[in-house]
């Protein structure tokens, strides 16, 4: 006897099977002929453990058009705008946003989300905010926070001071911005000071590093050089890498090997990096998307991370993160279909172990967590970017959805004009 029981659904590997939880657990996995409190009917359809996405900025989201929008498009604005709104805003007016984001997130079978913190002004509101988000919806979901300097950790007066702060205040990662500071001798201090910061806390580290366009800046190099030394391997990442794009290919060749050394992790956000990067540019206009493949051909786990969702950045935004990998798969051109697996397996486990979540899988003793997708395979996912026809969260259903297949009125063609393909 299951409390649930989720019955022929089609793994990301293929194979098929009944899923029965117990309590917040999966209990078995196989051909299930048992009775349950509630059946979720799969019926070959796709069920996935949830999607994780390790790179957002709940502080800022739905804030789009306050105080105005970004008529210039860049980071630079966005960081500007960003200035002025997080002056504003009230706790009360974050944790609305952010909460009513977490709604749309499980939604879409998002159950697990890292966040980073605005941690320059004095006040910390953001991080007030964002503690009482996390406290909210953990029953549901898990919300990770990073200490990040916006404006750099030596750029403001109070910039280090109040990173120390937050993580005494709960945050739990710790993070940074050296291409942000005023120089790249202060950048690359930056990056040696946290790194002890988070090897003396024992906390895990995921730096803002090198999101320019910008070839000489480097400070990949030195994050990977701290790692190295103390020994935080895939608990420390290293978000966008932008620069990395417009790098000399031969400097490459010798930094991809001190960033698998280091065993530290990687989070390209498509979606922001392809609107952001290559602003200066006239033509032709640089992607600004870091060596996917390159990374992971040398073993270094890269996920992809969402970054922004209506706000001073960016314009759209679901909370899907299907469209992330959508996205990212077509700038880093993985049309392979084994590519095109990974890129799933990017937003659901390496996501995961990025964030190093446990007990995080469709196997017996894992945390019940897992979604439904009107598709047949992960690729098929991609394609459709479908409903999600059931979210189960920690034992229990947070999410359901009815199937949407197309009527059509066309003389001589059947009434239904599903997308689903093979
Ligand atoms: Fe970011």
């Amino acid at each position: 006897m299951f409390d649930l029981l989720v019955k022929g659904g089609t793994l990301p590997d293929g194979t098929v099977a009944d899923i029965g939880i117990a309590g917040d657990r999966i209990a078995a996995v196989g051909k299930l002929d048992a009775e349950a409190a509630k059946v979720i009917d799969a019926g070959g359809d796709l069920v996935s453990p949830p999607f994780v996405d390790p790179h957002f900025h709940m502080d800022a989201t739905l804030s789009y058009g306050l105080p105005r929008v970004n008529a210039s498009g860049t980071l630079l604005e966005g960081i500007s705008l960003w200035g002025e709104l997080r002056e504003i805003a009230t706790v009360e007016e974050m944790v609305e946003r952010a909460v009513t984001y977490c709604d749309w997130a499980v939604s879409m079978g998002l159950l697990a989300i890292r966040t980073h913190v605005d941690t320059t002004p004095d006040h910390l509101r953001g991080v007030e905010a964002m503690l009482e988000v996390k406290r909210r919806v953990a029953p549901y979901l898990d919300l990770q926070l990073v200490a990040f300097p916006q404006d750099g950790l030596y750029r403001t007066k109070t910039g280090r001071q109040n990173v120390l702060r937050a993580l005494d205040m709960g945050v739990d990662v710790v993070g940074g911005i050296p291409h942000f500071e005023r120089t790249m001798e202060e950048g690359a201090e930056s990056l040696r000071d946290l790194g002890r910061i988070a090897a003396e806390r024992g906390l895990m580290w995921d730096v803002h590093c090198d999101e320019t366009d910008d070839p000489m800046s480097r400070h990949v190099e030195t994050m990977a050089r701290e790692v190295t030394r103390h020994g935080l391997g895939g608990r420390a990442a290293g978000s966008h890498l932008t620069s990395m794009h417009s790098m000399d290919n031969y400097y490459v060749s010798k930094l991809l090997p001190l960033i698998a050394e280091s065993g530290m992790t990687a989070i390209p956000n498509p979606l922001i990096n392809i609107t952001l990067q290559g602003r200066h540019d006239t033509y032709p206009k640089r992607r600004g998307l870091t060596r996917v493949k390159e990374m992971q051909a040398m073993g270094i786990p890269v996920g992809w991370g969402q970054d922004c969702v209506l706000d001073p950045w960016y314009s759209l935004g679901t909370a899907d993160m299907l469209d992330v990998a959508f996205m990212g798969l077509h700038v880093a051109q993985m049309t392979h279909p084994a590519e095109m697996a990974r890129c799933f397996t990017m937003v659901t486990e390496t996501n995961a172990q990025i964030m190093g979540l446990t007990d995080y899988g469709l196997r017996p003793g894992c945390v019940a967590s897992l979604v439904v997708l009107d598709a047949g395979t992960p690729t098929e996912a991609l394609r459709l970017r479908p409903d999600r026809l059931a979210v189960v969260s920690k034992g229990k259903v947070v999410a359901e959805r009815q199937r949407n297949d197309a009527r059509v009125t066309l003389p001589g063609r059947p009434a239904t004009a599903r997308r689903r393909h093979g």
